[in-house]
């Protein structure tokens, strides 16, 4: 293998026309056309006194070296874009290339090769001509048409189903959708309008909840299970093999109506690798895991809504839970209510969900964001991660830039809203505004309201309640993503960190927060 240093180019996209002037940027199945998806022409290699099977393998791994790089560069890209409501482009944000440092490039070694036994190519493949080529075209202005034609007519394709199926738990121990429905060897996605109500407030009492779930006596099938037992996030489960997994990172807010999505992409990569993405109101939770799964994964059971059914009807009943003394079953039956269902067979994309789950959130009456560009909103106040790195201070002080501060996650629903943001980011540890610089372990918000830490009423993340101080230096709290949930962490102000601002909403249209 060859070992890349990552250099960073940066430059800003603006569209012409706005936001609505590209719906996309980049289609992940095609590698035909547009600014990213052509890829350089096939280089000559002379090879002199080389079998041909030796050639046709070399061919055959320059292909998949340059189909890999074009989809980094398509991944990277789109995973630094930001979107606007409708899932469009917002003009005038910046955007980073990775470039390579290649000297030493692709070489071939070939054990049928000649005496050397070594082929070394004399113009390696370079991926920087990826690279190269975008800039050309970004100087000349053709970048954002090409992004744009290539991504014309993207708009949400139409579901495979879509059962608005109005669960509540009061009234439904599960809603039956039949047998006929399943997902054979395809993508998928799926999303469902939920609404958690965690009884009086505890939200672990919604734990292992079945939304969908198609699960048989022998435990073929699959079912979409949030919030998941552990770690109360997005679950998926397939087969026996992977089984449960937890693929989303972020807490699922209660008493407030959410759009949560599993997108299952098996066609992009071969070999039964699937890339599975939850998605919490049309964000990425994470960037994705790779997992594989085998062929058919449809089963004879029921299609069942809020709790599991095998092939014979009969309620199935949750694992037992040896951590807990008694070691009791958990009950599957999901706890709240699930107002629609859409399944696509095939993987939406980022835009696609962003689209999607801002029309089903329009259709239940919330807003849309009035936050600046590039935050998210949360009752009266705009969050947003910036991903640079910077000591507390320097944090404060670009906050401060920004109108607003370091962001105060002061009860577990800003909390988890702030976990789904941080999981658009591939930094580790972020800074939030809560210090106890002025006088030792008197902890104070960036608002200068203090946090009463040994009062186990109020909300924290510190894993053990209070901040450790392991060092009196410790001074600046900074949000760690750690397995298998977030928390808070006391560290020296002087580490850098990337960190989260907080500012107020822009327009009027705000009530108060419903906290
Ligand atoms: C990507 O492009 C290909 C070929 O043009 C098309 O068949 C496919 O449907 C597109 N994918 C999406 C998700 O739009
Ligand atoms: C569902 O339950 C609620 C309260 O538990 C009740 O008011 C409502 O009438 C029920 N709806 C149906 C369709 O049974
Ligand atoms: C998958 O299995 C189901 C039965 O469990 C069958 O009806 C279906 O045709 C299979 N699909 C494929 C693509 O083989
Ligand atoms: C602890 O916090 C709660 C909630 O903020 C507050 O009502 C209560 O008065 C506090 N208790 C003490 C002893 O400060």
């Amino acid at each position: 293998m060859v070992v890349c240093l990552v250099f960073t180019l940066c430059f800003f996209v603006a569209t012409s026309s706005g936001s609505s002037a590209l719906k996309s940027a980049v289609n992940t199945s095609d590698s035909t056309h547009g600014a990213l998806q052509s890829p350089p022409r096939d280089i000559e290699i002379p090879f002199p006194n080389f079998g041909r099977t030796a050639r046709l393998k070399f061919a055959e791994r320059r292909k998949n070296q340059r189909r890999e790089l074009i989809q980094n560069l398509r991944d990277s890209i789109n995973d630094q874009l930001i979107l606007d409501d409708s899932g469009g482009f917002v003009s005038g944000q910046r955007i980073c290339l990775p470039l390579k440092n290649t000297r030493g490039g692709a070489r071939l070694k070939s054990n049928t090769a000649g005496a050397s036994g070594t082929l070394v190519s004399k113009k390696p493949f370079d991926p920087n001509i990826l690279v190269v080529r975008a800039m050309r075209q970004i100087i000349h202005g053709e970048f954002e048409s090409r992004m744009g034609r290539s991504a014309v007519d993207r708009g949400i394709p139409t579901p495979k189903k879509r059962w608005r199926v109005n669960y509540r738990h009061e009234n439904h121990t599960y809603i039956d959708l039949g047998k006929d429905f399943d997902m054979d060897d395809k993508s998928f996605t799926i999303t469902a309008l939920i609404r958690l109500r965690p009884s009086s407030g505890d939200k672990k009492s919604n734990r292992g909840a079945r939304i969908l779930s198609k699960r048989d006596s022998n435990n073929f099938g699959w079912e979409f299970v949030v919030p998941s037992y552990y770690t109360q996030t997005v679950s998926f489960y397939a087969n026996q093999h992977p089984g449960h997994i937890d693929y989303g990172r972020s807490s699922i807010p209660g008493n407030q109506w959410t759009t949560v999505s599993i997108v299952v992409d098996r066609h992009t990569y071969e070999n039964d690798v699937a890339v599975i993405t939850p998605y919490i109101d049309g964000l990425p939770d994470g960037r994705g895991t790779f997992m594989q799964i085998i062929g058919n994964i449809s089963s004879d059971a029921l299609l069942t809504v809020g709790h599991a059914r095998d092939e014979n009807g009969h309620l199935s009943e949750g694992r037992r839970d040896f951590r807990l003394p008694g070691s009791p079953k958990y009950n599957p039956h999901f706890h709240g209510d699930i107002r629609d269902i859409f399944v696509w067979h095939t993987s939406l994309h980022k835009q696609q969900m962003r689209k999607h789950a801002a029309q089903i959130l329009r259709e239940i009456g919330r807003k849309p964001n009035p936050c600046p560009l590039g935050y998210e909103q949360l009752d009266c106040r705009c969050y947003q991660v910036f991903d640079d790195l910077r000591t507390y201070e320097l944090a404060e002080s670009a906050c401060r830039q920004e109108g607003g501060m370091l962001a105060m996650p002061k009860t577990e629903r800003i909390q988890d809203f702030l976990e789904i943001l941080m999981q658009q980011s591939n930094m580790w540890s972020f800074w939030i505004g809560l210090d106890d610089r002025v006088q030792e372990r008197r902890k104070v918000w960036a608002d200068k309201s203090e946090l009463h830490y040994r009062n186990i009423s109020q909300f924290t993340k510190f894993p053990r309640g209070i901040p450790d101080k392991q060092y009196h230096t410790e001074d600046c709290v900074e949000e760690l993503k750690t397995r298998p949930e977030f928390v808070w962490n006391d560290e020296n102000c002087i580490k850098l960190n990337a960190y989260i601002c907080e500012v107020k909403n822009t327009r009027n249209e705000c009530t108060a927060a419903k906290l």
